[in-house]
């Protein structure tokens, strides 16, 4: 069945494509074939309703694959997986005939308290951007269509559908734009999901610069902006603003605004045209795409495929000998239940201990006692609208148990209902420490439980229920041979890091999770994961902590560009664990960085990396930059691309990760424009953002840029422009010569130049030796003049 034109369209029938028929269908034009087509979320799974709907994941849905959130899978810092997963998520779509999968959401993590921390990937753009654009073109390969979302701005649940992120033009850009920049670019997503909120006062939905000028003038989308569920406000000023189909239906209601608008000529209905072609197109490409993969769903398959994912998301987050932790005691005394944490590297072991290996990987023949309710029901996926129906679910207590040739027990430890008796708390914890005390390894499963963290709603901590820390202190007291397994969408903050040998930050990890745990723990899978986010010391020191959620609808993103590390490092505050950070069963040498400029401009970065242990492993190899002296502030260093290299013991290999020149650009407020700005940059080759192994510098050549010059230009901005500079340089020069020999008073080494320099120079006349000094306005308009024409 071919789509016809737009203009085989009623007006009415035009105005109602822009809208939604149902909660998940698009209205079809019967009279001219036009089927509906259906939309689903995503983005970890298909959560295909079988009957009515709602976007909270309230009501059942088809049984689907559930694979890691965001928050997981993004710990993997892999595009091929990424692009893997991809594929499993639009084959399950394409063979449940739905047009379009809801995802992924890129935004960018700026409080640990967002609710919906577990649906994104990270706290830096390019990490978010680069993994976003791989799931995309997975799931498009697949012959179905995706959406990014939520463009944009869209960084807290409190107040989502009303609030407006106040951000300035450069973290807008740099920071909460520039991974949907890449994902456009990139990958072409089918649609665009505009957010509920609104950006410096303007609602997403209505806003013509983000979704007309940025989305399509500047990023050359193609495809569809559909809105968020509920995000239209206005739906004619948003649909000339660029926002071309309403979800879910209005029932009728916008249609009719929009026919009036166009009767009344209010609205030129050549902008209605525009959006019904879009819709058009969209289930033009959804038909092409139709029925190309047939069922059933190969259950099994998919399962194995979660189940690695859920293995390369899970970051080892420490791993030291358990008796370096006993000495650490013996020597500090009592342990402080909540004091400041001391928690990077390996701690020192002090006074006569005998040394051991770190606590993981776990001896299969090794006695476990599993502890804690996480175990025997997983938390697996976060609440809201991303809930799917899963198809199985494993726990990591079957699943340590099927692999464990030891004896295997387990204790509930506590409890994660709403009401718990104190008498429950402390049978359940002595219950615990007894089954500790016999074992040779206890594994503690801690996390938050769902009620703590869910779309709608943001945290009001980032504390672990204190129940649980008791219970850990309580099982350390009689076995300090622990690991901790963590269940959280968010980060946590971790009092016990410096008490507890080892951790492994397990997220939200999709219906395999349990099993990809166990492998983790035995060590069939060597831990490659490293964080996407940074797990603060305290919610106190974290970027947007005095500006978060904001107050009457309005919320101030007053931390700028120093969004997660970016902020820690400026602010030279000690972190849990810094971003980028994750361990592994082997450990890996840098050799020396090279990096050079190629013809098209883009980094190069060269780098050997070695595995220096005993087993085969994957390492992920960050690349940052930063520009000292550069023109406008910038965070110690930017994360501006990674690549991870899979290694067997012993083997070296160069690991080539190429920088866009690109993203070495600020957003230059001035000119409403990116700019690279030439000098020597420094690039950091990292293992984390603060494990650095290799620094170079590179010198990049900088765009040819020039602000228009005025009278209201400074001396010093026209001493550096490029027409304009050597004239007056020169005559600087000359002047200055004049007044050699003069009695001056003015103290040796006083920069006379640099006194000058924030001078406009329509005003240096008056200055110049008074009277006018010879320089007269017209000589500095002729000046302007001259350099102006010589940049044309
Ligand atoms: C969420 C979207 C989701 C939509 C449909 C909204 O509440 O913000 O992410 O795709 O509902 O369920």
């Amino acid at each position: 069945m071919t789509i016809p034109d737009v203009m085989e369209l009623t007006l009415d029938e035009k105005a109602s494509l822009t809208s939604g028929a149902s909660f998940w269908y698009t209205k079809p034009v019967e009279r001219v074939g036009v089927p509906a087509i259906m939309v689903t979320d995503g983005p970890h799974g298909l959560r295909k309703q079988r009957e009515g709907g709602d976007h909270l994941g309230i009501g059942d849905s088809v049984p689907a694959t559930c694979f890691p959130p965001a928050v997981g899978l993004g710990s993997s810092w892999d595009v091929d997986l990424v692009h893997r997963v991809g594929e499993a998520l639009g084959t399950e779509t394409a063979i449940e005939n739905v047009a379009v999968l809801l995802g992924p959401g890129i935004n960018i993590k700026r409080s640990p308290l967002c609710g919906r921390n577990f649906e994104y990937f990270s706290e830096d753009p390019i990490v978010s951007g680069a993994l976003g654009a791989a799931i995309v073109k997975g799931i498009q390969s697949k012959g179905v269509g995706t959406s990014l979302k939520h463009f944009a701005a869209n960084n807290q649940e409190n107040d989502r559908m009303r609030s407006s992120s106040d951000v300035d033009p450069r973290p807008l850009r740099e920071i909460y734009l520039r991974g949907f920049q890449r994902v456009v670019e990139d990958a072409q997503p089918w649609t665009v999901m505009c957010a509920y909120n609104r950006i410096n006062g303007v609602y997403a939905s209505e806003d013509p610069w983000l979704l007309t000028r940025v989305l399509r003038d500047e990023w050359g989308f193609k495809g569809l902006v559909m809105s968020d569920w509920g995000a239209v406000n206005e739906r004619v000023p948003g649909l000339a603003a660029g926002m071309d189909l309403e979800m879910p239906s209005s029932g009728g209601v916008t249609d009719a605004q929009i026919v009036a608008a166009v009767q009344d000529g209010s609205l030129d209905e050549s902008v209605l045209d525009v959006a019904a072609g879009r819709v058009l197109d969209l289930v033009g490409k959804a038909q092409a795409g139709a029925g190309s993969i047939a069922g059933p769903l190969d259950v099994d398959a998919h399962h194995a495929l979660a189940r690695e994912a859920a293995g390369r998301s899970i970051v080892l987050l420490k791993n030291d000998a358990p008796d370096s932790v006993a000495a650490l005691r013996q020597a500090q005394g009592p342990v402080q239940a909540q004091g400041p944490v001391e928690a990077q590297g390996p701690v020192e072991a002090q006074g006569p201990v005998e040394a051991q290996g770190p606590v993981l990987p776990l001896a299969k023949e090794a006695n476990v006692a599993v502890i804690g309710e996480f175990a025997e029901k997983p938390r697996f996926q976060g609440a809201g609208s991303s809930m799917i129906s899963p198809t199985r679910v494993d726990t990591a207590l079957d699943e340590i148990r099927a692999l464990s040739t030891g004896e295997v027990t387990y204790a509930r430890g506590f409890s994660n209902a709403l009401e718990v008796s104190p008498e429950e708390s402390t049978a359940l914890r002595d219950e615990a420490v007894a089954a500790a005390s016999g074992a040779d390894v206890v594994v503690v499963f801690l996390g938050l439980p769902a009620r703590l963290e869910s779309e709608g709603y943001d945290r009001d901590d980032i504390d672990l229920p204190v129940e649980q820390l008791a219970l850990l202190d309580a099982v350390l007291a009689v076995n300090p041979n622990a690991v901790v397994v963590l269940s959280n969408g968010g980060v946590v903050a971790l009092p016990f890091a410096d008490r507890v040998p080892a951790i492994l930050e397990g997220w939200l990890l999709g219906q395999a999770g349990g099993g990809a745990i166990a492998d983790v723990l035995f060590g069939d899978v060597n831990p490659s994961a490293k964080l996407t986010e940074t797990i603060p010391l305290r919610l106190e020191d974290s970027p947007a902590f005095l500006d978060f959620p904001g107050e009457f609808s309005h919320v101030r993103y007053g931390e700028g560009l120093f969004v997660g590390y970016r902020w820690y490092d400026a602010r030279r505050l000690e972190v849990a664990f810094p971003f980028g950070h994750g361990l592994s069963y082997t450990t890996f040498s840098y050799g020396d960085a090279a990096a050079s400029v190629r013809e098209d401009g883009d980094i190069e970065v060269r780098v050997a990396v070695t595995n220096t242990g005993d087993r085969a492993g994957r390492e992920v190899v960050q690349v940052y930059t930063s520009l000292p002296g550069g023109a406008v502030q910038r965070p110690d260093r930017e994360l501006k691309a990674f690549a991870s290299v899979q290694l067997e013991a012993g083997e070296t290999r160069e690991v080539v990760v190429p920088v866009r020149r690109k993203d070495l650009a600020y957003w230059d407020v001035r000119a409403d424009r990116w700019v690279v700005e030439g000098g020597e940059y420094v690039v950091e080759v990292a293992a984390s953002s603060r494990d650095i192994r290799s620094r170079v510098t590179v010198e990049v050549a900088g765009d040819e840029f020039a602000l228009p010059l005025s009278r209201t230009s400074s001396l010093g901005e026209v001493m550096r422009h490029p027409v304009a500079g050597p004239v007056v340089q020169a005559a600087i020069a000359q002047m200055m010569g004049g007044m050699e020999g003069a009695a001056a008073i003015m103290p040796e080494g006083v920069d006379f130049t640099k006194m000058m320099e924030s001078f406009p120079i329509g005003r240096v006349g008056m200055f110049a030796g008074g009277e006018g000094g010879g320089v007269s306005p017209e000589m500095i308009d002729g000046l302007i003049a001259m350099g102006n024409a010589g940049r044309q």
